[in-house]
């Protein structure tokens, strides 16, 4: 199987890069180009309509996971039209030739979509509302999938971390390694999720897609780990953590703040918990442990130290 990855070299496509070469003959596409590239390497700017659709055109790829987007939240707002190149119109023009050339589409979409006032955790089938520029351009970028009637698999997922790329989880190590007190948010609740575990469940899907040869169990469906944690309570389970792997003598001064405190130029949404009943049910795909998840990227950290 031949299967072209974008934004390779983000947190998530780092982790899919072992899984899908196992799966077929990869492609793998980023800007930059890291240290140790995977061979057949292709930097570009994915944004770049002729240069995407030429390389499309010579792959023939049977499955596109584009794992590339505009995540910078802040920045959002104020370069709009650049995060709606990057998530709305890079995954119309993947499905739309995904559709004319019969390949499956592997997506990812954001917790942001929703408002964060539900009082359960969000279901596919909840109306979404977003309060910021990320949101929206992430959920344009999901309804021209499904107006594309390619084969696809949008995941949901929130809070990503990893122990390579920029994330909350380095940021706040971070910030303890320069002896600061910190205040941290504890009014935003969601789910830490990390992106090794959001890679094996894209992983899954392709497995249940090779396997059923049906291919067509396509959809939006909501991946993340198994615990909804305030900014603050991951905080602090990021630094009890370090301390026991030795990366920390000790835990740094910690304060809960509300949001009011902490004027960010996007909104963000007080409640962003995601059902993952459905990718359970389908593809039999279960939350990972949020605690050995973090004690392991915790790891990888402390054995780079
Ligand atoms: N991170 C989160 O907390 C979070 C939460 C919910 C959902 N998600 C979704 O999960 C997916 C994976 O997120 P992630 O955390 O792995 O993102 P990430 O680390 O920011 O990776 C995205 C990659 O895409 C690249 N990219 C962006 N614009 C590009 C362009 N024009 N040309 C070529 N490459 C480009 C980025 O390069 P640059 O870094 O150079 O721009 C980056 O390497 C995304 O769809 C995201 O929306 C993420």
């Amino acid at each position: 199987m031949n299967i072209l990855l974008t934004g390779a070299a983000g947190q998530l496509g780092n982790e899919l890069q072992p899984l899908l070469s196992a799966r077929g003959s990869v492609t793998a596409t980023d800007r930059i180009t890291p240290a140790r590239p995977m061979p057949g390497w292709v930097e570009m700017d994915i944004c770049d309509a002729g240069r995407l659709e030429n390389l499309l055109n010579r792959l023939q790829p049977e499955l596109i996971v584009n794992a590339a987007a505009f995540t910078a939240v802040d920045q959002a707002e104020t370069a709009s039209e650049t995060a709606f190149e990057v998530n709305a119109a890079l995954p119309e023009r993947l499905a739309f030739w995904a559709k004319r050339n019969d390949a499956n589409l592997i997506h990812y979409s954001t917790d942001y979509i929703f408002d964060g006032d539900a009082t359960r955790p969000y279901r596919e089938t909840d109306e979404p509302n977003p309060q910021n520029v990320y949101g929206a351009s992430k959920l344009a970028g999901e309804r021209a999938i499904e107006t594309s009637g390619c084969r696809y698999a949008t995941l949901r997922t929130s809070w990503v971390y990893s122990s390579h790329g920029k994330n909350f989880v380095l940021s706040m190590l971070e910030l303890a390694r320069r002896g600061l007190s910190l205040n941290v948010v504890d009014d935003q609740r969601g789910c830490p999720t990390w992106a090794r575990n959001l890679a094996l469940a894209s992983d899954g899907v392709i497995e249940n897609w090779q396997q059923t040869k049906t291919r067509d169990i396509g959809g939006i469906y909501h991946y993340c780990d198994d615990q909804t944690l305030s900014w603050y309570d991951f905080a602090h389970a990021v630094f009890r953590h370090a301390v026991n792997a030795g990366l920390l003598d000790k835990e740094p001064d910690l304060s809960p703040i509300p949001s009011s405190e902490f004027p960010q130029p996007a909104v963000r949404p007080k409640w962003s918990v995601l059902d993952t009943q459905r990718i359970g049910e389908v593809f039999k795909i279960s939350p990972a442990s949020f605690n050995q998840s973090l004690q392991a990227v915790i790891g990888e950290i402390a054995a780079r130290a």
